[in-house]
């Protein structure tokens, strides 16, 4: 079998390497790919958002099954396009990858569907919304209505921030025609859990829960970024919480979607916060997360193209996930000092090939490619999601840790602190 994999991060690195694991396959190119990824994939030089060019690619190839890792091109519609070329490719359609795609569809949703959220309102309109925020309680958050690289949600503590913040989304369009609507919704505190789910229309199957990390700077310090680093599972995700969420937003939300004339097929990332009054949705992907898979799918025990198969087919019901219950995995990523505002790109990366034959340490490539001499270099934001397994997550940690230390390149940047709240629960 030949699989083709649309994407070039970390997490398209993790499906790379668990599809290389499967029997059937006898062939993966990835579009366009990086230079980790070229060790598992014929990396091909084009974007993923040239849909036509990639649906060419795949016919000329024989390509059995396409992989779309990334947000942009579902939202965009690649998976229709496939389809309508009667090419079988793993994602949602455009309508339904608008659940990721539209913040101001997936609360409405969530309303109409009695799916647990933060309350909101919708505006297009930046003067209504100055009106509204003029009578509302701080803090308060601000979303983008579009996709805008998990940048678009600004938590303000007060009027006068609340109120820079409409103008920075509706009248400068930091974030381009993302801001022409925006959802104002209340703050929650709690914990973070990342589930990831697979979905065939119909049935849901939740994979391993995790904890994204996603400040730049220790301590849940700085910016906002696509992710510092995580682990799994969470001990935060409960058996309590776990039958709460089956009961009220998993199945939900596929039904809900299915109720719309929207049957979602793919990945449904679901966002939670772990509030006082239970779980609620924070936000929903289309796609795995990036650094989610590199923690969930090294322990996944099932081949993930009878996964991938069963999610199109729509039998997944029959199927049983299966996880290595028995480790725990972090990732740290590590980034190009600056990240997410500035940051230079070219250094050589030292120390890949300390990772060889060592089980259960991973490197897996976010932002590399190679340079004319045929070195690994940087070439993104995050460059590295450094990862390993092990009995606990105190091991587990220890271990991505000590593995960090064998890379080496010049503005070597991350985080010292991933999964260090929760060492004392252990
Ligand atoms: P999102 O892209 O919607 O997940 O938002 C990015 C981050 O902003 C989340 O991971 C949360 O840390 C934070 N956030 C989003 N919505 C809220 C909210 N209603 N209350 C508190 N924090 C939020
Ligand atoms: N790590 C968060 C995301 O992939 O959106």
């Amino acid at each position: 079998m030949k699989v083709l994999i649309v994407g070039s991060g970390g997490r398209e690195h993790a499906i790379a390497w668990k599809v290389a694991q499967s029997p059937k396959v006898t062939k993966i190119y990835c579009a366009p790919g990086n230079a980790g990824i070229s060790e598992l994939a014929e990396c091909v030089p084009i974007a993923a958002m040239e849909f036509d060019k990639l649906a060419a690619f795949a016919k000329e190839k024989e390509i059995d099954l396409t992989v779309i890792g990334m947000d942009d091109p579902l939202v965009g519609g690649i998976v229709d396009v496939f389809e309508a070329q009667g090419l079988r490719v793993f994602g949602p359609r455009k309508n339904a990858a608008i659940l990721e795609g539209s913040k101001a569809f997936s609360k409405n949703l969530m309303k109409k569907y009695h799916i647990p959220t933060a309350s909101y309102e919708t505006f297009t309109s930046p003067e209504e919304a100055i009106a509204y925020l003029e009578t509302a309680k701080m803090p308060i958050v601000l979303k983008a209505d579009g996709l805008a690289l998990g940048k678009g949600v600004l938590i303000c503590q007060n009027l006068e921030e609340a109120k820079a913040g409409v103008k920075e989304l509706m009248l400068d369009k930091k974030f381009g025609s993302a801001g022409n609507e925006i959802v104002i919704e209340e703050f929650m505190t709690g914990r973070e859990v990342s589930v990831l789910s697979f979905v065939d229309g119909n049935t849901v199957k939740i994979m391993s829960s995790a904890q994204d990390h996603k400040r730049a700077k220790d301590g849940d310090q700085g910016l906002n970024t696509g992710g510092m680093g995580n682990f799994s599972p969470s001990p935060f995700y409960t058996e309590q919480v776990d039958a709460f969420c089956k009961e009220h937003i998993y199945q939900a939300t596929v039904d809900a979607m299915k109720a719309e004339g929207r049957p979602f097929k793919g990945v449904i990332f679901f966002g939670l916060m772990l509030t006082e009054d239970g779980p609620k949705v924070l936000e929903y992907n289309a796609r795995f997360g990036d650094p989610e898979a590199q923690v969930v799918l090294p322990r996944l025990q099932n081949d993930i193209i009878d996964v991938f198969e069963a999610c199109i087919d729509g039998t997944l019901e029959e199927m049983e996930l299966r996880f290595d219950n028995d480790r725990a995995t972090v990732c740290v990523i590590l980034a190009s000092d600056g990240y997410p505002l500035h940051y230079e790109k070219g250094f050589v990366i030292e120390g890949l090939e300390n990772f060889k034959g060592k089980d259960d340490y991973y490197v897996f490539h976010s932002g590399t490619k190679f340079d004319e001499q045929g070195r690994v270099v940087t070439n993104g934001g995050r460059v590295l999601g450094v990862t390993a397994n092990g009995a606990t997550l105190k091991e587990a940690r220890e271990k991505a840790y000590e593995a960090t230390e064998w890379i080496h390149f010049d503005n070597k940047y991350m985080r010292s602190d991933i999964a260090a709240s929760v060492m004392n629960l252990e």
